[in-house]
């Protein structure tokens, strides 16, 4: 399967992994010390100038904490990227079995899957290290758990993450060979332990060849519905943790 192959055929049903609607980012910038060249256009004096300059950047200031500190901050898929979140049952599905998985004082590398990172970043202990490897610069609101990383480059990490991460849970962006192969050359180089995929179905020979991972029980959920089969693989007794279907604790009124 190519990369650039790619199928939307509704909003509530997605052919994974494709391409859809462009993300559109708004930015507002001000230049209160630029000159302005056109002298209808009414100019603000230096000092209020200023006084709109600071108010501007306490607000994003603050704006930007409150994003931090917001679990449920919810940024939109961009399938140009091919991001396709999983819901959130999932996201604390995968999180709560990395966790217990690494243990406490154990270490997680959340590599392309962003979701499962913003559930362990406010249900982890703090004696345990979690960090996001991802593409979409957008996560890097997460400061120093995020770590930029482009499948393209599968071993331009810092060598300090060499073997450092008891659990490696990746999801990789396209179903292809190249991808996948790629991605598996980051997992074995992050990895000392246990690792846990979540990808399509048509990758299950590839996944069980080149990282020795079998096919479990659990069947991640997306957002939007996916129009292929997608599974969970592990190397380890997953199973025994985490059941197929996992149901909801929320009981309806
Ligand atoms: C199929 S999504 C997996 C997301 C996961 N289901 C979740 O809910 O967190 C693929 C992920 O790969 C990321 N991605 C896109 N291009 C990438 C690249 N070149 N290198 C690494 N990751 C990339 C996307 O931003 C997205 O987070």
């Amino acid at each position: 399967m190519s990369e650039s192959k790619t199928n939307v055929t509704s909003e509530s049903s997605v052919e994974c992994y494709g391409e859809g609607r462009e993300a559109t980012e708004s930015t507002v910038t001000i230049h209160p010390t630029e000159s302005d060249s056109d002298s209808d256009t009414p100019a603000l004096s230096e000092s209020t100038a200023q006084a709109l300059q600071e108010f501007y950047d306490e607000k994003f200031a603050k704006e930007k904490t409150t994003t931090e500190d917001n679990e449920n901050i919810i940024l939109e898929e961009d399938w140009q990227l091919s991001q396709f979140w999983y819901t959130d049952e999932t996201a604390l599905t995968l999180a709560t079995e990395a966790q217990r998985a690494a243990g406490e004082n154990g270490s997680i590398a959340c590599v392309s899957c962003p979701t499962v990172y913003k559930k362990l970043r406010f249900t982890k202990p703090e004696t345990s290290v979690v960090k996001l490897f991802e593409f979409d610069q957008r996560f890097s609101i997460f400061q120093d758990a995020f770590v930029f990383y482009d499948f393209n480059k599968p071993l331009e990490l810092d060598e300090t993450f060499k073997e450092q991460f008891d659990v490696v849970l990746a999801d990789p962006p396209f179903l292809s060979e190249e991808c996948m192969k790629k991605i598996a050359s980051t997992i074995n180089f992050l990895s000392r332990g246990k690792v846990i995929l979540c990808t399509g179905a048509i990758m299950e020979g590839l996944v069980e060849e080149i990282l020795s991972l079998h096919r479990c029980q659990f069947e991640p959920d997306h957002v939007h519905l996916l129009g292929n089969p997608f599974y969970c693989y592990a190397n380890y007794n997953f199973d025994d943790y985490v059941p197929r279907k996992v149901v909801s604790k929320i009981v309806e009124q």
